[in-house]
């Protein structure tokens, strides 16, 4: 047994209950831990498995075979004969899988996860690998700096048919990802923290460890000279990640449980955290580019009672003038909660108030859950839906494969569509289709997809098997596996609900966006997904579920929202002003500050909570939310941009300060501010009651977004306290970025008819440089980018050279306006210029440069800032050197 630190310790009796006895009979070590933390009971150090045979090479890296040693697990069906697979896939990739080839364990389908297929060996890894025989393990080690990226040379290898368990150590203790749990901090507390994973509909209520919504087995681990690195384990069952400090001297351990599958590893070695994420969704798959008005600020709640309600919130809010996109409506729209019908008596003229939203340029969004009532319609005739799926056989099955399983949810029974079902996948985009006749909604809320149910199982409970009671259970929330959604061992066409029921929220959406293409073909739309699996960014938005209105709740939107960007679904938010519970003023004021910096800007909150639609509140409030959304409809090009490079390669959009400053370890642990892209710094107001704001600037040069002024005093790697009063959210620009704007409106049909400007925000190099770049479509248009029909600019700044607009892709052929050639300029800010007097300037094409005229050049010499009105004459873009 091994006598070193108990920091060392992996678990050998994960379950709990351990006695001497009962860890002896495991073939396992038996001492008292001397701190709170480590196990009693403990794997000793010559388990599980001996490599038999040596390494094979193969073409793409190594291949080997492995008998078990010794003692068995505990958990039975222990595999004798495990392979192991290595592939040197890319230079920054490498694929370890671990299974044994006789008894195949579940794979996650290529339909849900399409994972490249690397075809040659990658010639200059940037990984070494090391091997030992007996126990076997394998360690990755970066090249350049002997980093560990992954040693399963500690604990023990296990290889059963429902219990499979790997350890390996970190590179460091700066962890991040691993979702979907409410994490106070973005950083991860490796102090014995053991996460579960399995989709759940459960509330995320600060502090509590339980698994929610959404699976995703990867995380990210800062080294510590600021390279990064990735692990993402493939495989959709049930599973624990402990995380544990390790010995001072050594590194942290990450113990991996789950409960099915093959352990199917892709490690990505960056080394920027950026590469990381980019490598980590080249494999999963890169997110979808949302639709412009998706960008849009959007309000919801449950229980507008009818479509009075309905309209006397979108009138009180239209009249506040606060940009807004889309308007919702959650289950009470639906005749008796029934998918595919909306309520005759309450929403009669349901279809009228869509029509007057789009007359406005809104949009409308409603719910649809996967549940659908069994229950005959109100009037007594058939529920079609119900009845045509169930001669299609679209339902999820029972253990017999043919009778679909019977749960509760909001209609009360209910059965559950098989997305994984091709059919299923049809008689859902029908149903839509259906619908959308009715109600021509503009893009589909899929919600209690985890799949929920009211019942544990079914109406007539679980069958006693080892598919609903494994032989252990991860340390999911409540004591079954099946609680509040599917038996185990219910049937779907991907597999038993067992292996796949952490897909079915992901299998959804795949469904829905097929749906939404097959309606609407030519527009993006929006599907907004509660529960998610490895991928769904390319599918779906996010939002972080049912939240409380509390200030706690504010705070850890960030940690979910940076989570969810690693993840590769970039469009989250949280439910602003929060979902349960009544939010105050104060609390709303500040989160819909915070939420004008969400990807996914929407405040939603539940059937009994106050109405907290901006409009219920003060003037004051209004005219604070007005101001903090006008602002985020400025900077919208600018987001949409971040999309569109998220979407191509990968890029985050709402970013941590660790990867713009991987190599300050100040930034390691911010997450109370977060950046958009490399150069927009939000520092929001967290606490009740404060008025000042606590800001960490990393060393490079910061502007404030609203005065153009540079942050005062020794800043530059300091926490600076800001002033932030009730109606202030705090933003900066970061010098060296040139952000596109436009003029805003109350919803971004009429915005993106408006001026455009930049905000140039000058590095203090002797250069005095700046970039960045704008994208631009129609903003809804699946395939503008496959078509090339799209701008793209690039906007560089020197001294020597003044500001630049390089057309690097123009539309073929050059549509014409209203969409979005022919934008002016109407407005560009350079920051940090610091001049003797108001400069001349001159504007236009290269070779053909007129003076400004002097009416349009202010110069705001406190502030440092150079303002250029009315442009109008610089159409630039259509007017590219390209033509
Ligand atoms: C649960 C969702 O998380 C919430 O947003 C929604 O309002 C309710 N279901 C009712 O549909």
């Amino acid at each position: 047994c091994p006598s070193g630190d108990e920091r060392e310790r992996v678990d050998c009796y994960p379950e709990g209950g351990a006695s001497l006895s009962r860890c002896e009979a495991r073939g396992c070590c038996w001492d008292q831990p001397a701190t709170q933390g480590p196990p009693s009971c403990f794997y000793p150090t010559n388990h599980g498995y001996e490599l038999s045979g040596g390494l094979q090479r193969t073409p793409l890296g190594y291949m080997a075979s492995l008998h078990r040693l010794n003692t068995p697990s505990a958990y039975g069906n222990d595999r004798e004969i495990i392979e192991v697979e290595v592939e040197i896939q890319q230079d920054y990739r490498l694929h370890l899988k671990l299974s044994d080839p006789k008894h195949p364990g579940y794979e996650v389908p290529e339909a849900a996860v399409k994972r490249p297929l690397a075809t040659t060996l990658a010639e200059h890894p940037l990984f070494n690998l090391t091997f030992t025989s007996k126990p076997f393990s394998i360690k990755v080690t970066r090249k350049s700096t002997g980093a560990t990226i992954f040693d399963s040379s500690v604990g023990k290898l296990t290889l059963s048919a429902q219990f499979l368990s790997v350890s390996t150590r970190l590179a460091s203790s700066n962890l991040y990802g691993l979702g979907e749990h409410v994490h106070r901090s973005y950083r991860h507390d490796l102090n014995w923290k053991t996460w579960p994973f399995f989709t759940r509909d459960s509330s995320p209520a600060a502090g509590d460890s339980a698994n929610l919504y959404g699976q995703h087995p990867f995380y990210m681990c800062v080294e510590e000279d600021g390279s990064a690195n990735g692990v993402f384990v493939l495989n959709s069952n049930a599973m624990d990640v402990t995380l544990q400090p390790g010995a001072p001297d050594s590194a942290p351990i990450v113990t991996y449980r789950v409960i099915g599958g093959v352990l199917d590893f892709y490690m990505f070695l960056g080394p920027s955290p950026e590469n990381v994420v980019q490598q980590y969704t080249e494999v999963i798959g890169r997110p979808m580019m949302p639709a412009y008005w998706g960008l849009g600020f959007q309000l919801s709640k449950w229980f507008y009672k009818n479509s009075r309600g309905l309209r006397e919130v979108i009138l009180r809010t239209r009249a506040t003038g606060i940009p807004y996109d889309v308007q919702y409506s959650d289950i009470d729209y639906m005749e008796d909660r029934k998918d595919f019908t909306y309520d005759g008596n309450n929403y009669g003229d349901l279809p009228d108030v869509i029509r007057d939203l789009h007359n406005n340029g809104q949009k409308y969004i409603v719910i649809l859950d996967p549940a659908v009532s069994t229950q005959k319609r109100r009037d007594g005739s058939p529920y079609v839906p119900y009845e045509m799926g169930r001669s299609a056989g679209v339902f999820v099955n029972t253990s017999d494969g043919k009778t679909p399983i019977v749960g509760q949810v909001w209609p009360s029974d209910s059965v559950f569509p098989d997305f994984t079902n091709p059919s299923g996948v049809q008689w859902w985009a029908d149903n839509c289709r259906d619908l959308h006749n009715n109600i021509s909604f503009d893009g589909l809320w899929i919600d209690m997809n985890e799949p929920s149910n009211f019942l544990n199982g079914s109406l007539s409970g679980c069958a006693t098997n080892t598919r609903n009671h494994p032989p252990y259970l991860p340390d999911i929330k409540g004591s079954l596996l099946y609680e509040g959604t599917l038996c185990m061992d219910a049937k779907q066409m991907w597999g038993d609900h067992y292996d796949v029921h952490s897909l079915y929220g992901h299998s959804m959406a795949i469904a829905t966006r097929n749906a939404m293409r097959s309606i609407l073909p030519s527009k993006r739309g929006v599907v907004l997904t509660r529960s998610s699996f490895a991928g769904t960014g390319q599918f779906a938005s996010h939002w972080l579920g049912d939240n409380k209105a509390a200030w706690e709740d504010m705070a850890w939107s960030i940690p979910g929202i940076l989570e969810f960007g690693l993840f590769g679904i970039p469009h989250v938010g949280a439910d602003i002003c929060g979902f349960g519970g009544n939010t105050t003023e104060e609390l709303c004021q500040r989160w819909m500050q915070l939420g004008a910096f969400y990807p996914f800007s929407r405040n939603h909150n539940t059937m009994d909570g106050n109405p907290q639609d901006p409009a219920v509140f003060s003037q004051a409030m209004i005219d604070s939310t007005r101001d903090v959304m006008m602002t985020r409809y400025t900077l919208l090009p600018y987001l949409y941009t971040l999309f569109y490079h998220a979407h191509v390669t990968g890029a985050t959009v709402v970013r941590p300060l660790l990867h713009e400053f991987p190599a300050d370890r100040k930034t390691w642990d911010v997450d109370r501010q977060f950046l958009w892209g490399r150069g927009l710094l939000i520092s929001p107001v967290l606490t009740q009651g404060d008025t000042q704001v606590d800001a960490y600037f990393p060393d490079d040069r910061w502007f404030d977004f609203f005065t153009g002024a540079e942050v005062e005093g020794q800043y530059r790697g300091q926490t600076v306290t800001l002033d932030a009063p009730l109606n202030k959210i705090n933003v900066h620009v970061r010098g060296g970025t040139i952000l596109p704007t436009q003029q805003p409106a109350n919803t971004t049909v009429y915005s993106r008819r408006n001026p455009m400007g930049l905000v140039v925000a000058l590095n203090d190099s002797d250069s005095a440089g700046a970039s960045g770049s704008l994208f631009w479509d129609d903003g809804e248009s699946y395939d503008s980018i496959e078509k090339s029909n799209f701008l793209q600019v690039t906007f560089t700044a020197s001294a020597s050279d003044g500001i630049r607009c390089t057309v690097d892709a123009l539309p073929v052929p050059v549509p014409s306006p209203p969409h979005w050639a022919l934008l002016p300029y109407d407005k560009v800010d350079v920051l940090g210029l610091d001049l003797p007097d108001v400069p001349t300037v001159k504007a236009g094409r290269p070779g053909d440069l007129r003076d400004v005229d002097s009416g349009n050049v202010q110069y705001d010499r406190d502030n440092k800032v150079l303002r250029l009105a009315n442009l109008v004459d610089m159409n630039l873009w259509v007017y590219s050197d390209l033509q």
